[in-house]
């Protein structure tokens, strides 16, 4: 009897363990993804940012085939007029709205944008904002990073989005919450070597967004943060997390990293990673054995890894 048990565990954690070296995102979310089909409740008017390519572009695909009402935004309008004509759903492409933004901007251009946002499906008001703007500079040790890039990322991924978030909140607010999807970063979980100030803009935003979900959620307010690993997209304009073609890394697709931040969202997950091996793991080892796993982290050679990176770019 004892032995059957014991030949049972075994196959169950063999099993599990298999499951894991395959999977593509944190447990919690792979086991809504086997329980749920993704369905959106209402027509929720959702605002992407950044949603001229790469994830942003198959996120705002995925909700526009699931019947939302789409704000798009992003610097190149024409890119977004692009995507614009080509998404299908009960709302697109005729009722997707595009409205271009520059971020960082001076508050009264960001509260201007906002009031156009709020106010583009009359009735409605913005049901979730999809922070998934982003910029990230040339890699370099943490040391060698320029000004110009410590400048540029955070004002792209830290000041920018924080200002909108700031003006939109109270607008949310009125209408009993809001949703933030904040798409950041493995890198803003784990060391990433060749992308300090990378990594530390997106480490920012999950302490902003994690803290504003504390002082507002009695109120209504929520907040999901995405941290996708190497995800493959089909341009290579983008963050340079996504150019590195030539790697071996096996990378998330951006429809699948989409789905999975659907799923993520419309269960009202914290926080959600998207990623396959060995990523995933690390994540695993550096939040839950931390000393474990930013001891590995630091033996497998980050310096190596930053000249690795500085040689790609040059
Ligand atoms: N791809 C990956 O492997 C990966 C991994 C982890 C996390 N992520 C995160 O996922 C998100 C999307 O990444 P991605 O690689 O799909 O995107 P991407 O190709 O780098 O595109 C970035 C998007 O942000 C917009 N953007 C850049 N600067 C902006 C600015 N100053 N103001 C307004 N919009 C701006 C861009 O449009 P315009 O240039 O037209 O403004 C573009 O739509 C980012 O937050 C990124 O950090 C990506």
């Amino acid at each position: 009897m004892l032995t059957l048990f014991f030949s049972l565990g075994l196959l169950l954690l063999l099993g599990l363990l298999l499951k894991f070296a395959f999977a593509d995102g944190n447990n919690s979310l792979r086991v809504l993804n086997s329980i749920f089909v993704i369905d959106l409740v209402f027509a929720p008017v959702v605002w992407i940012t950044g949603a001229n390519r790469g994830i942003g572009e198959a996120l705002a695909k995925q909700f526009a085939s699931l019947g939302a009402k789409l704000i798009f935004s992003a610097r190149n309008e024409a890119e977004l007029f692009r995507i614009k004509s080509e998404l299908k759903g009960k709302y697109a492409p005729e009722h997707v709205k595009v409205l271009r933004l520059n971020l960082p901007s001076s508050e009264e251009r960001l509260q201007n944008v906002v009031e156009r946002a709020v106010s583009l499906f009359p009735g409605d008001g913005v049901d979730y904002l999809i922070h998934n703007a982003a910029y990230e500079g040339p890699k370099s040790n943490a040391v060698d990073a320029s000004e110009e890039n410590l400048e540029a990322t955070f004002g792209v991924n830290v000041f920018g989005t924080i200002s909108l978030t700031k003006l939109v909140t109270p607008h949310m607010l009125k209408r009993g919450g809001g949703h933030f999807v904040v798409i950041s970063s493995a890198a803003g979980k784990v060391p990433s070597p060749g992308q300090a100030i990378y990594a530390a803009s997106k480490h920012a935003l999950q302490g902003y967004f994690h803290t504003l979900r504390s002082e507002f959620f009695q109120k209504g307010s929520k907040v999901t943060v995405v941290c996708p690993g190497p995800i493959e997209t089909s341009n290579g304009t983008g963050t340079s997390t996504s150019e590195d073609k030539n790697s071996p890394e096996k990378r998330v697709s951006s429809e699948r990293c989409a789905e999975l931040t659907i799923i993520a969202a419309s269960h009202n997950l914290k926080e959600a990673w998207i990623s396959h091996q060995p990523e995933l793991l690390v994540m695993y080892l550096v939040q839950y054995m931390p000393s474990l796993g930013l001891w590995l982290m630091d033996k497998v050679g980050g310096g190596k890894r930053v000249e690795v990176a500085e040689k790609k770019v040059s």
